[in-house]
């Protein structure tokens, strides 16, 4: 058994490829990896791509668990993408913990990891952009401007140089979910785009990388994110009007100090654009995003 481990700086590692052994892959550089999957697909295995930027918990690996029941190979890829995050401080301070990601995934019988550096995946200068239309100028898109394009450019990236079979998303990123089915769909890349329901701890908190940096009393805070989606989604199943449920919503938040919300929204799932009934559309979600302390979050829930 070989291990490889370069130090790059205190923060990230960096593995060479490397054999572990319960035979899961470790892959640093492109030309390496598409080698390796073309091998498989000649083969005719099927492939699962799990796209994430590392900082495990349940809701990541009920992704990876849900590529190793569909697929022969599951491809997990650890990169936190650059060009996503607006804001500087919170590319800074994203939790990145690969070591304990590579446990976690050897765990739950991952095949492949691809976790490479950022000049791997980005030239210096690059001339593509990818834009997605009003998709990246509502809710996520309004607040974190470019933060779309960042994932359109870094999702078929992944897409081209893995060419899984199918590709798993969690739902808590619905508007990234419904712009990656956009994504592919416009661009013809022959792959079926997978939703994977939302995890939440035992008190309804979805979970997420950021919950990290929250305290005990900022969890106990953030849980009227959840509290809100559930009180409109009755509200609305009994009736209620969606002017009305908006006002309800919009006055909890006013009443408590501790979290800043930044939107709250009620849209079609398949387009996201706003509904003013729900006869509107076939299915109808709940998305709402806002800060907790420094921290920002999202979550959703869908009417049905
Ligand atoms: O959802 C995420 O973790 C990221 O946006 C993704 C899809 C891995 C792209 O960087």
């Amino acid at each position: 058994m070989i291990f490889h481990t370069i130090y790059k700086n205190n923060r990230t590692f960096a593995p060479l490829l490397t054999r572990f052994n319960n035979k899961m892959e470790i892959f640093r550089e492109i030309g390496q990896l598409t080698c390796y999957l073309k091998n498989k697909r000649l083969n005719g295995k099927k492939i699962g791509l799990v796209p994430t930027m590392g900082a495990f918990h349940e809701g990541h690996l009920t992704l990876v668990k849900r590529s190793v029941k569909e697929n022969d190979i599951t491809v997990c890829s650890i990169f936190v993408n650059p060009t996503q995050f607006n804001n500087p401080e919170d590319l800074e301070k994203y939790p990145r913990n690969v070591d304990k990601d590579i446990e976690m995934l050897k765990a739950n019988c991952c095949d492949v990891v691809f976790c490479p550096e950022v000049s791997t995946m980005y030239r210096k200068e690059r001339i593509v952009q990818i834009r997605l239309g009003y998709l990246e100028e509502i809710m996520e898109g309004k607040f974190r401007p470019g933060h779309f394009q960042g994932v359109g450019l870094i999702v078929t990236k992944l897409l081209n140089i893995v060419k899984p079979d199918r590709a798993y998303f969690g739902l808590k990123d619905l508007q990234q979910f419904v712009l990656v089915k956009k994504l592919v769909e416009e661009l013809n890349i022959d792959v079926e785009i997978c939703g994977v329901p939302t995890v939440r701890n035992e008190k309804g908190l979805a979970l997420s990388s950021r919950n990290e940096r929250l305290s005990e009393r900022e969890k106990e805070q953030a849980l009227i994110f959840n509290r809100s989606l559930r009180l409109a989604q009755e509200m609305l199943k009994n009736g209620g009007k969606i002017k009305e449920v908006r006002d309800v919503i919009l006055k909890n938040f006013q009443k408590d100090n501790s979290v800043k919300l930044e939107y709250f929204e009620i849209v079609d799932s398949e387009t996201l654009r706003n509904i003013d009934s729900l006869n509107d559309c076939d299915n109808a979600s709940l998305c709402i995003a806002g800060y907790v302390g420094k921290v920002r979050l999202i979550d959703n829930i869908s009417i049905n």
